[in-house]
C-alpha cells in the first residue's frame, strides 16, 4: 500500500478502536465520596475548575474547527464528532460535578464564541493548500493539549491519592486520564502523516504561525494564563517548567525544528509556560 492509505488506514482503526473501548464516562459510574472536601478544595479546587472549563470548552473547539477546516478529512469529521467530543464533554462533566460538590462554584466555560482570527483564517482556507496549514496547526495544538492533560491529571491523581481521597481518584480521574492517550495519538499519527506532505512554503508558515499562536491549553487571555500558573503550582509543573514543556512539545519539535539541532524545547512553548507562572505569581502578590 502507498505510504499515504496505509496511514490513513491506521487511523481509521485507531478510532474504531478508540469508538469501541473508550464510551463516555457515564456519571453513574463515579463515586463522588470525599473524606475531607473542604482540604480537597483547598487544594485542587482551582484546578478541577481550569479542567472542567477547558474540557466543557470543546462544545466551542468544534465550531472553531468547523470554521477552520470547512471541508476536514471524513476521519478528522469523525473522530471529534463521535469521539472526541462525546468523551470530553464527560470529562467536564464530571469534574464540574465534583467541585460543586466540594461546595464550589460551577465552571463558565465559554462554549460558543469564535474570535475573529480564526474567522479570518477559515476564510483562506477555502484554499485547500492552506487548509492544509490549519490542519497542521490544529494537530499541533490537539497534540500539545492532550500530552498536557496527560501529565496534568497523572499529577492530580497522585495529588489526590496523597490527600487520601481514594474514591476519587480511582473511579474519577484515573478513568478519565485513561480516555487522554488515546485523543494524542489520533493527532499524533495524523501530524506525522500530513507533515510528510507538505511543501516547503506550508512547512515554513506552520512554523511562523506556530511561533505566533501558541498558548498553555484554555489560556486564551492573561487572566486564563495566570489561572493555568496556579494550576502548574498546585500540580507542582511551575518547579521543572522546562521539563513539562518538553514533554508537552516532543513531536513539534523533532517535526517542525529537526533541521536545527540542538533545539530540544521550542523557545516560544517554554516562554508560554514560564509567562504563565509569572503572570500568577503577580496576581497572588497583588
Ligand atoms: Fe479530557
Ligand atoms: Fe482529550
Amino acid at each position: 500500500m502507498p505510504r499515504a492509505s496505509t496511514s490513513e488506514a491506521r487511523l481509521a482503526d485507531h478510532v474504531d478502536r478508540l469508538g469501541l473501548e473508550h464510551p463516555p464516562i457515564d456519571l453513574d459510574s463515579v463515586d463522588f465520596t470525599v473524606r475531607r472536601p473542604r482540604e480537597l478544595a483547598a487544594r485542587f479546587g482551582h484546578v478541577l475548575d481550569y479542567m472542567a472549563r477547558v474540557e466543557l470548552e470543546v462544545d466551542r473547539n468544534v465550531l472553531e474547527l468547523t470554521t477552520l477546516l470547512p471541508d476536514p478529512p471524513e476521519i478528522d469529521r469523525r473522530f471529534y464528532a463521535e469521539v472526541w467530543q462525546p468523551q470530553e464533554i464527560q470529562h467536564g462533566l464530571i469534574l464540574d460535578r465534583l467541585q460543586v460538590e466540594l461546595g464550589r462554584a460551577p465552571a463558565q466555560p465559554d462554549r460558543t464564541s469564535v474570535g475573529v482570527k480564526l474567522r479570518v483564517l477559515g476564510a483562506l482556507a477555502h484554499l485547500d493548500a492552506f487548509q492544509d496549514v490549519c490542519r497542521m496547526l490544529y494537530y499541533l495544538t490537539g497534540m500539545a493539549t492532550e500530552r498536557s492533560a496527560v501529565l496534568a491529571y497523572n499529577l492530580l491523581h497522585a495529588g489526590v491519592r496523597e490527600l487520601g481521597e481514594h474514591a476519587v481518584a480511582d473511579t474519577l480521574i484515573a478513568p478519565i486520564r485513561r480516555q487522554e492517550p488515546g485523543h494524542f495519538a489520533f493527532y499524533q499519527l495524523s501530524a506525522r502523516a500530513l507533515w510528510a506532505e507538505l511543501a516547503a512554503w506550508q512547512r515554513w508558515l506552520v512554523r511562523r504561525m506556530r511561533r505566533l499562536s501558541f498558548a498553555p491549553v484554555g489560556a486564551n487571555d492573561a487572566a486564563q494564563s495566570a489561572d493555568f500558573g496556579d494550576v502548574m503550582r498546585a500540580l507542582g509543573i511551575d518547579r521543572d517548567v522546562d521539563d513539562f514543556a518538553a514533554q508537552v512539545s516532543r513531536v513539534e519539535s523533532e517535526l517542525l525544528w529537526a533541521h536545527r539541532r540542538g533545539l530540544a524545547v521550542p523557545p516560544y512553548v517554554v516562554r508560554a509556560f514560564r509567562e504563565a507562572a509569572e503572570l500568577a505569581a503577580v496576581r497572588r502578590a497583588a
